[in-house]
């Protein structure tokens, strides 16, 4: 089937941006150290571009709230999924690649591989499946670089805020245990883009850390 011009999450053309990710468990520090990499980066001289998921496009805005502020709606496995994919894909399209286009570095706060872990193995809907669909909501595209917060369940659920969980972070403990064995997955299926950082120490601690790391690969 021929591609239509409008739709970029499939427009060819060079990607000369770095783009790279952060993944790991609820609370694990995503936020904070794609922050502190934004501002490094930016330090430094480059032009960089920090989007958060899901959210980030006026659509992906709505779809967030759907997705996070649903309490008491019926919200199954695959609609989860689905509503991810829909998000991500406007934010690929309209956000991500016309930025690595032009040469940006792209720092995502979460990406394909959070989907993966929580509607794939967590949700249980496969991975397959999962992988399948993002790749079409992405036009397959990867990070260069996705750097795995690496802490316990206990202790990253204990950063986060009590009392301020969304419909996700309530989830047991169980789920999470999940959600970071299907991390530990990903690692091994995509070593060659995988790196796993300390999170625990202070956040001035972690962002040397990760520095180390992205330092390998755009400086
Ligand atoms: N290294 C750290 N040490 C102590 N507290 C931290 C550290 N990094 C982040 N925090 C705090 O822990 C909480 C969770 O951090 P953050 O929001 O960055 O995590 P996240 O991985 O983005 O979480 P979520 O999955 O909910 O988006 C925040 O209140 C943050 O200020
Ligand atoms: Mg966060």
């Amino acid at each position: 089937m021929e591609q239509t011009k409008s739709d970029q999450a499939y427009a060819p053309g060079m990607l000369l941006g770095t783009f790279i990710t952060f993944e790991g468990c609820e609370g694990a520090g995503k936020t904070t150290q794609a922050t502190l990499l934004r501002d490094y980066l930016l330090e430094k001289g480059k032009e960089v571009l920090l989007v958060r998921e899901p959210g980030g496009t006026p659509v992906g805005e709505l779809i967030r709230d759907i997705l996070l502020n649903s309490e008491d709606v019926d919200i199954a496995p695959i609609t989860e999924a689905l509503l991810f994919a829909a998000d991500r894909a406007q934010l690929v399209r309209d956000i991500v690649r016309p930025a690595l286009q032009k040469g940006v570095t792209v720092i995502g706060d979460r990406y394909v591989d959070s989907s993966l872990a929580y509607q794939g193995v967590g949700r249980g809907c496969g991975l397959e499946p999962v992988k399948n669909l993002n790749d079409w909501a992405t036009g397959s595209l990867e990070p260069h670089l996705t750097v795995f917060l690496d802490m316990s369940v206990k202790d990253s659920l204990a950063r986060a805020k009590p009392g301020g969980l969304d419909r996700i972070e309530k989830e047991d403990l169980e789920f999470h245990e999940n959600v970071r064995y299907a991390y530990s997955m990903l690692q091994r299926i995509f070593s060659y883009r995988y790196v796993v950082v300390d999170a625990n120490g202070s956040p001035e601690a972690v962002h040397a850390r990760v520095v180390s790391e992205v330092e390998k690969i755009i400086m």
